[in-house]
């Protein structure tokens, strides 16, 4: 048998960025990272985009960088017979045809937020039988969902914040009921976010009532389901966790926000000597240390996560109380990110990861395989 061309042995990789999500920016520069630490002799990039819009299209990095590129409508369906990427053509008439573009072994979806790390990309790669990085429907979307994520962190026996669950609906009915009832059971000062988001997109820190009044009003923009959290003066702690049925943890970081908390701004705008600070290793002791890696550890297992999340903590300043906050599935992901950098100082290296999120992909996807989908009795 003829020896296989270089091309034909490259692991074929669709890269899938961007998102209909308020986290689209951050999601192209992480891609953007990733696509670079790609070994092009090892890996084939066959680049998936998701316009702000929710439209597919199978268009270079760049194209949605710059917005100006046209770009070809693309699909991935959710049927394992055709698992490849199609193009999708429209004639004159308006009527669609599709035709595969490329075949894939394994997806890299670098989405954040919802509509990419909560579980429904995830769902459809799982109908469509591809492999992919990152934890599956039910990690993705509990990790998303930051009630549920906090029910199921209680029922673990981990610690978290005391919190109040306001529906939109209810927020919009009856205002001062709901405000009433957050008083009764926080006290200020109280974080106001949407239920499921990320980046601290539509997060408030509110001082009074007017300042809950306003908290509440932004978050519902983002979600119809709403949290009141209770706000300490707290040190923003994070873990990074690496594998499958038997993941480690990285050394914890910490951050060092440039406002008053990690907000957007904080996050992503402020730069230079007004940018956050990350401090790695976390200057938190070793006692502490030790429980930040298991708890990231029995928090990932336990909501299912695959591949990679970091696993985020606020630890109160004043008495060193330490509150398990969120799990991020798809978390930043540029080479200057938390989740990287945590792993560079673990001893492995951005591209090493790369190659490691692969791997776990497909070697959970052959995990999977085994599955019977058929009653054999
Ligand atoms: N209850 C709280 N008390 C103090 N600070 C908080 C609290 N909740 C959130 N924060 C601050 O806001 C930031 C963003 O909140 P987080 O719940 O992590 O949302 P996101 O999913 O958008 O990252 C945190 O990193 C922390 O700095
Ligand atoms: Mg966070």
């Amino acid at each position: 048998m003829a020896a296989k061309s270089a091309t034909e042995q490259k692991i074929r990789v669709g890269l899938i960025f961007g998102g209909r999500s308020g986290e689209y920016e951050i999601s192209l520069l992480s891609a953007r990272s990733v696509m670079d630490a790609l070994d092009p002799d090892k890996y084939e990039v066959i680049p998936i985009g998701i316009t702000k819009e929710g439209r597919w299209v199978s268009a270079g990095l760049r194209a949605l960088e710059l917005g100006d590129e046209p770009m070809q409508p693309a699909a991935l369906l959710g049927d394992p017979s055709h698992a490849a990427l199609m193009q999708v053509h429209e004639d004159s008439n308006r009527r669609l045809s599709i035709s595969a573009v490329s075949e894939l072994d394994v997806i890299v979806p670098i989405l954040h937020g919802p509509y990419g790390e909560d579980g429904t990309v995830q769902g459809l790669l799982e109908l469509a039988g591809l492999p992919y990085s990152g934890a599956g429907v039910v990690g993705s979307a509990v990790a998303m969902d930051k009630v549920v994520f906090k029910k199921v962190m209680q029922a673990e026996g981990l610690p978290i914040l005391p919190y109040e669950l306001v529906l939109r609906s209810e927020w919009e009915r009856e205002p001062a009921q709901v405000i009433e009832r957050v008083e009764s059971v926080l006290h200020y000062p109280i974080f106001t976010k949407p239920v499921n988001l990320g980046s601290s997109v539509g997060i408030s820190r509110c001082d009074d009532r007017a300042g809950l009044e306003a908290g509440l009003a932004e978050a519902a923009l983002y979600d119809r389901r709403l949290v009141a959290e209770q706000g300490i003066e707290a040190r923003d702690i994070e873990c990074s966790v690496l594998g499958n049925d038997d993941p480690i943890a990285s050394v914890a970081g910490e951050i060092i926000p440039s406002r008053e908390f990690y907000s957007y701004q904080a996050k992503y705008l402020d730069e230079g000597e007004d940018a956050s600070e990350l401090l790695i290793p976390a200057p938190i002791g070793e006692k502490l240390m030790a429980q930040v890696q298991a708890w990231s550890l029995q928090a990932y297992k336990v909501i299912d996560c695959a591949g990679m999340a970091r696993v985020d903590f606020l630890l109160e300043k004043e008495s060193d109380k330490l509150y398990i906050n969120e799990i991020n599935t798809i978390p930043g992901f540029t080479s200057i990110s938390m989740y990287p950098k945590l792993w560079a100082a673990s001893g492995v290296s951005y591209p090493e990861l790369v190659d490691r999120l692969i791997e776990l992909a497909l070697e959970r996807h052959a995990s999977k395989k085994r599955t019977r989908t058929s009653y054999e009795g």
